[in-house]
């Protein structure tokens, strides 16, 4: 499979989100991936619902949800109604990992889990065949336009083991100062998706970037 690309709207301009929806619409991106923030989890607040509700109308490709919330648990049924069709919780936030990432999948969803920078690989090696996805956070979670941890590298190419291992089905998705310097080391270490928000929005040509992380 070649690489899928999933533009962050948390980079985008929600004084007019309905022109970089449509900018992911036409372009050679994946999905769209939508970054939800509580400002207890995370020292950061982005948007909820009422949001979500509306440019769920507008976009035209899978949406893949990214939970930076505690009790992740309290609004899955939301985000199925939603239409959202991958649902990342984080590791961090889930003391019954196993029955939340179930109750996700029989909600209908794919189930991703996510993995904080200093939050080993290891932790899921019971879980690694129930997951559809592991996101490995290449910045800590809670803001946009943050510097690439190198670090990363070495943990995603743990995990591409643990899952060749395992016989896991598990995409890996990298999220965090993903920009076209590094992208194409990152497929090579074996990224399946990569999330791009600042490096996408800030640029002048969004679509153009979108399709540079697509072809190199
Ligand atoms: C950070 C979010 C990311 C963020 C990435 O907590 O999970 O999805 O939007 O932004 P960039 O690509 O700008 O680092
Ligand atoms: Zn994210």
């Amino acid at each position: 499979m070649s690489h899928l690309v999933a533009p962050s709207l948390l980079a985008a301009d929600f004084g007019n989100l309905k022109k970089d929806i449509d900018i992911v619409n036409t372009s050679q991106a994946d999905w769209f991936h939508l970054d939800i923030m509580d400002g207890v989890f995370v020292p950061n607040i982005s948007f909820g619902f009422p949001v979500l509700e509306s440019l769920r109308k507008y976009a035209q490709k899978p949406l893949d949800a990214h939970l930076m919330i505690v009790n992740p648990d309290k609004f899955l049924e939301n985000f199925k109604d939603l239409g959202i069709f991958n649902l990342t919780v984080h590791y961090e936030t889930c003391t019954h990992l196993h029955r939340t990432v179930q109750k996700i999948k029989s909600l209908g969803m794919k189930a991703g889990v996510s993995l904080n920078p200093h939050t080993p690989v290891y932790v899921l090696d019971e879980i690694i065949t129930d997951v559809d996805m592991i996101l490995i956070m290449s910045v800590n979670p809670g803001y946009g336009a943050q510097e690439f941890i190198p670090q990363s590298f070495k943990k995603i190419r743990k995990l591409k083991k643990l899952i060749i291992e395992s016989g896991s089905r598990a995409l890996i998705q990298v999220d965090g100062g993903v920009d076209v310097s590094n992208a194409g080391e990152l497929v090579e270490a074996g990224v399946d998706v990569l999330v791009a928000g600042n490096t996408v929005f800030g640029s002048d040509n969004p679509s153009e970037t979108i399709r540079a992380l697509k072809n190199f």
